[in-house]
């Protein structure tokens, strides 16, 4: 992907999957690219399409949900492409967990039974439904692995009031409520999900991606009860099999270890599965929309010519 220069660009980073671009401070563009991160590395090829998946899924899912919350998100002027407002972050991220997976069943696994200050009960299994959905915060470190934090904490530590994690709480459950409807009608599961926010003014915004295979698991609906009964695996619509395939390798981020090769087979394997959860969650069949730099670039110029205010320039 090219780095653009684009009108009143006032910043430009380089996250591990989007470029970010500032625009006179108050717009960003961002462009989802194909690269794949696992483990806060960025892996070392490409996924076709990945990036028009995610960015076509997240605005789907940010334009299903905008009635509980405001979000970030103006215009889809390309494929691969979001333009929306920049928020300054709140430095947690608002995990939902409807299932006891992942990161909640390792910790459940080595015997705890509390994570980020919230109880699990006892007697359940890997993948099981928690009595009712739950939050686990982590931090959003500027640099380095997240952590789990509890709610007394956040609170203690000032990062947001009472009243704004109030508001973040009830937003987050009604927006996984929502986000389970929209699987559900799909045959899927929303297992878990993070979602990030951020304030401009006073005003708590949705932001980033929501909803989709890199910030959410999802299982089958179909069959899930039988292979819970049976102590049977679900199979993964997220990236988690990716995950699962980095650690069956020997790779968890950790110092020393290093990236298993990715074969070509591989690679198409994970473009296949972007493009099943899409094509699964949106119900339609997913149309790939190969774009050059220049018609990108356009396309950006031409929407931000309705956003950009005159005579407001830096
Ligand atoms: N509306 C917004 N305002 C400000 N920041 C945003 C907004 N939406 C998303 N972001 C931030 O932009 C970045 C998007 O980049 P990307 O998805 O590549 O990052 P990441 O891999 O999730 O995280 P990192 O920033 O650690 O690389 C994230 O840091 C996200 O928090
Ligand atoms: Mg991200």
């Amino acid at each position: 992907m090219a780095d653009f220069q684009l009108p009143q660009q006032t910043g430009f980073y380089r996250g591990k999957v989007r470029d970010v671009y500032t625009i006179q401070n108050d717009l960003l563009v961002m462009i989802a690219s194909d690269r794949i991160s696992a483990f806060d590395v960025i892996l070392p090829r490409p996924v076709p399409f990945k990036g028009q998946v995610l960015n076509q899924l997240a605005a789907y899912m940010l334009n299903a949900t905008k009635d509980i919350c405001p979000n970030w998100l103006m215009d889809v002027p390309a494929p691969q492409v979001s333009i929306g407002k920049r928020c300054i972050p709140i430095r947690i991220e608002m995990v939902v967990r409807g299932n006891l997976s992942g990161h909640a069943w390792r910790t459940y696994a080595s015997g705890q039974r509390e994570l980020c200050g919230v109880t699990m009960p006892n007697g359940l299994k890997e993948n099981d439904f928690f009595p009712t959905p739950i939050i686990t915060p982590s931090t959003k470190a500027e640099q380095g692995h997240d952590e789990d934090i509890a709610a007394e904490e956040i609170l203690s530590r000032g990062i947001v009031s009472e009243r704004e994690w109030n508001r973040l709480t009830t937003y987050s459950f009604d927006l996984f409520k929502r986000g389970k409807e929209l699987a559900s009608k799909r045959g899927l599961i929303l297992v878990d999900t993070k979602y990030e926010f951020g304030k401009i003014e006073n005003d708590i915004y949705l932001m980033d991606e929501i909803h989709t295979p890199d910030s959410s698991r999802f299982f089958y609906a179909e069959g899930f009860q039988e292979r819970q009964n049976r102590n049977e695996k679900q199979p993964q619509l997220s990236k988690e099999f990716v995950r699962e395939w980095l650690i069956a390798n020997n790779f968890m981020g950790k110092k020393g270890q290093s990236v298993p090769e990715m074969s070509d087979e591989w690679i198409q394997t994970i473009s296949g599965r972007y493009i099943e959860l899409y094509e699964k969650l949106i119900g339609e069949r997913f149309r790939p929309v190969p774009m050059d730099n220049k018609e990108i670039e356009e396309r950006i110029l031409n929407s931000l010519q309705h956003f950009l205010s005159p005579g407001k320039s830096k």
